[in-house]
């Protein structure tokens, strides 16, 4: 694929963007897709997947399009069997049956899954107020990273050279906290669906992951949902760019190269993609951040497949089996709605409710259910709509030997939470309905 291409992929994102100006209400200026000029290096050399070029994409028998990089590979792998022997530990397991999966997921995942856009990847700016949280967060807390895995694993050469992380999540660092994880979530969150035309719900946003020299990172695709996903380059000094090899929709592959404040847009449950060539410097600095596709922007409705598949994963591929061992009860957007009341999404919850009402009263073993788990949580306007919803204020669980929503409240909240005040008066109301019969 040539520049030509990708430059033909923005005037479609562009585009579209502008027919979402009417419907939507966004506006321009808070979006801001501004594509970088020319994203990709133009390739050197054209090769693809399956030539296992630059490192094991589909393969361990590497081709030498770019030369001896069978020996390079042996050598990695040779690395991580060292490392896991030393620890301990099985190295037929650690790497290479967990290499050998790596390489599964290259073949079967993209083909089993629906992309939302033509070439797979775009280059833009990052939008400056998710820019401002990350390097404040950065400038403050940048000596305090640590050691991410403990652990050797095919995917990093961490036993020689370990990444290390500081958590966006992390309250003991300065303007950390969830706070500042969902202000970098929802202010990305407008321009991934304008680029995928997806409406999208939050999967990730994990801190700023630091990689140091001689880092490699093998080619893989994420597991689901990582779906529609973004990579923020915040900080960096090194000696040559250290670039991000992806292979487009088409399999063709691609160097993208980053400055700070570059942000790539790539659809990571499909376009293989890792960094094969050994990072020269000291750091390199970056934030991922990750959604997956709920349904079409314009479609108010959830989509689902087969019942209950997200639909992102195309039924009867060769990835739902596999899938459906990782997740019994399938999607957990449809199954689950305690995630989406401990992270506080009314929006979502509602968009469900309006599709899988039943989901929003579901018990768990324990009779635990939606509304035990919103007066844990003390959020007054997710207990409202339950309540909206014929939740019932006098569903018993087992917990805390058979207690009522009241009890829970109680338990968990201060005496004076909103949460207890309503829960009170709606017994209230009850009683007095009682007394007038
Ligand atoms: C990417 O960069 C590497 C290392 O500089 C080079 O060998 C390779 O040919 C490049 N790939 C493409 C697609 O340009
Ligand atoms: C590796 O690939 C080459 C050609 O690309 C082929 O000649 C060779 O037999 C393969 N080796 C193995 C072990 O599959
Ligand atoms: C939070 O950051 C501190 C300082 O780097 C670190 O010691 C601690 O392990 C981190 N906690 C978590 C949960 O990541
Ligand atoms: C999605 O893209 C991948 C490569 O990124 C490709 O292999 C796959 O066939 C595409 N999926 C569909 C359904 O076209
Ligand atoms: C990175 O590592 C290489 C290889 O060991 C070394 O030659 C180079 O000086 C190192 N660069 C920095 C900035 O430490």
């Amino acid at each position: 694929m040539h520049w030509y291409q990708v430059q033909m992929q923005f005037t479609l994102v562009l585009s579209f963007a502008i027919c979402g100006l009417t419907q939507s209400g966004t506006s321009w200026d808070t979006v801001r897709l501004v594509p970088v000029e020319d994203p990709t290096q133009s390739p050197e050399t054209s090769y693809r997947s399956e030539d296992d070029a630059s490192f094991a994409i589909y393969s361990r028998n590497l081709s030498s399009v770019l030369g001896d990089k069978q020996t390079f590979y042996n050598d990695f792998m040779e690395g991580c069997r060292k490392a896991v022997m030393e620890s301990g530990s099985d190295p037929d397991v650690v790497c290479d049956k967990d290499d050998g999966h790596r390489m599964r997921m290259n073949v079967y995942q993209p083909q089993s899954v629906v992309n939302y856009t033509k070439t797979g990847f775009a280059k833009v700016k990052t939008p400056p107020e998710v820019f401002r949280l990350l390097k404040e967060f950065w400038d403050l807390n940048k000596e305090k990273s640590y050691v991410e895995w403990s652990g050797p694993t095919p995917y990093h050469n961490n036993w020689e050279v370990p990444p290390t992380v500081i958590r966006v999540d992390n309250t003991t660092l300065e303007t950390g906290g969830i706070e500042l994880q969902r202000a970098i979530s929802n202010a990305a969150k407008a321009l991934m669906e304008e680029w995928t035309g997806q409406r999208l719900s939050y999967s990730s946003v994990y801190g700023i992951r630091i990689y140091h020299n001689q880092s490699v990172l093998s080619p893989h695709v994420d597991r689901l949902p990582l779906v529609s996903s973004a990579i923020i380059n915040v900080a960096q000094d090194v000696d040559e760019d250290w670039v991000l090899e992806v292979y487009d929709h088409d399999g063709v592959a691609h160097n993208v190269t980053m400055e700070p404040g570059d942000m790539v847009l790539y659809e990571s449950h499909s376009v293989i993609h890792g960094r094969p060539f050994p990072l020269q410097g000291k750091f390199f600095a970056n934030c991922f951040v990750h959604f997956e596709p709920l349904g079409p922007l314009d479609q108010s409705e959830i989509s689902v497949n087969n019942g209950d598949l997200p639909p992102y994963l195309i039924p009867g591929s060769q990835w739902e089996a596999e899938y459906r061992l990782k997740h019994p009860d399938g999607w957990s957007v449809l199954s689950d709605p305690m995630s989406l009341i401990q992270s506080g999404d009314l929006p979502l919850l509602r968009y469900v409710g309006r599709n899988k009402p039943e989901v929003l009263h579901k018990p768990d073993k324990i009779d635990w259910r939606p509304i035990h788990e919103v007066c844990r949580q003390g959020n007054l306007e997710i207990l409202k709509y339950l309540v909206e919803q014929d939740a019932d204020i006098h569903a018993v669980t087992k917990a805390y030997g058979n207690s009522e929503p009241l009890d829970i409240a109680k338990r968990y909240l201060a005496s004076d939470d909103p949460v207890i005040e309503y829960l009170e008066e709606k017994l209230r109301a009850e009683e007095s309905d009682h007394s007038e019969l």
